[in-house]
């Protein structure tokens, strides 16, 4: 059985989170569990949603824990600290937690902490990703869910999409997983476009977190 640890935030609606219990209790995702879904604040959906179907939850406040004068780097190390002593997770799943972690908290789960953004990332740091018919598009790093998609819109972009990879101390450039396109079209606001890639964000998921726990990455 692996152990899975899903971090999320308040910032979302915990869709995501509901997809991979979805995929677990169907027996999709075969050999996994949730030990434990973490988030920076209490009023997270998914906190409720976690609660609701009897698994752990921990809250670690951002603001409350720098407000004594400790630094971000130490709260990224004491949260990876308390999943890693309370939970020992093989994998850690960022399904819209959105703080960047430092490598205070990277180092305590190399190559075991995965990612899904909003949007379509190539290998590596490259400025550009290349779609399935050859179209190369600009890559969108470090914003927020619905800027990434509403910049996505504004700059006349004919695919977006959705992609799970790696998290590695360079923002968005792990390796990527699973990819996702969704085609833009000349009507969609972001409320419309951002509802069709969260379709394909609860198949790329649990999909992803599956070929993890298969040992197929
Ligand atoms: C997802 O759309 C993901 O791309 C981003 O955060 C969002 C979380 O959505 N990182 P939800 O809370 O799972 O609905």
């Amino acid at each position: 059985m692996k152990r899975i640890a899903v971090l999320i935030s308040n910032k979302g609606t915990g869709s995501n989170l509901e997809a991979i219990v979805k995929a677990i209790k169907s027996k999709t995702i075969k050999n996994a569990h949730i030990v434990v879904v973490v988030s920076n604040k209490s009023d997270a959906l998914g906190i409720q949603f976690a609660k609701k179907n009897k698994i752990p939850t921990e809250i670690l406040d951002l603001k409350e824990f720098t407000k004594n004068g400790q630094s971000r780097g130490e709260y990224d190390k004491t949260l990876a600290k308390l999943i890693k002593d309370k939970y020992n997770p093989d994998l850690i799943v960022l399904a819209g937690w959105m703080l960047i972690f430092s490598n205070d908290f990277i180092k305590y789960f190399p190559e075991r902490i995965i990612n899904l953004h909003p949007g379509l990332l190539p290998e590596g740091s490259a400025k550009f990703v290349k779609l399935r018919d050859g179209t190369k598009i600009e890559v969108i790093r470090g914003l927020y869910t619905n800027d990434a998609v509403k910049y996505a819109i504004d700059h006349n972009f004919p695919f977006t999409g959705s992609t799970v990879h790696f998290v590695t101390e360079k923002v968005d450039a792990g390796k990527v997983i699973l990819r996702s396109e969704v085609k833009i079209l000349s009507t969609d606001t972001v409320e419309s476009l951002y509802r069709r890639i969260k379709i394909e964000e609860h198949k790329i998921l649990p999909k992803a977190i599956k070929l993890f726990c298969e040992n197929k990455i």
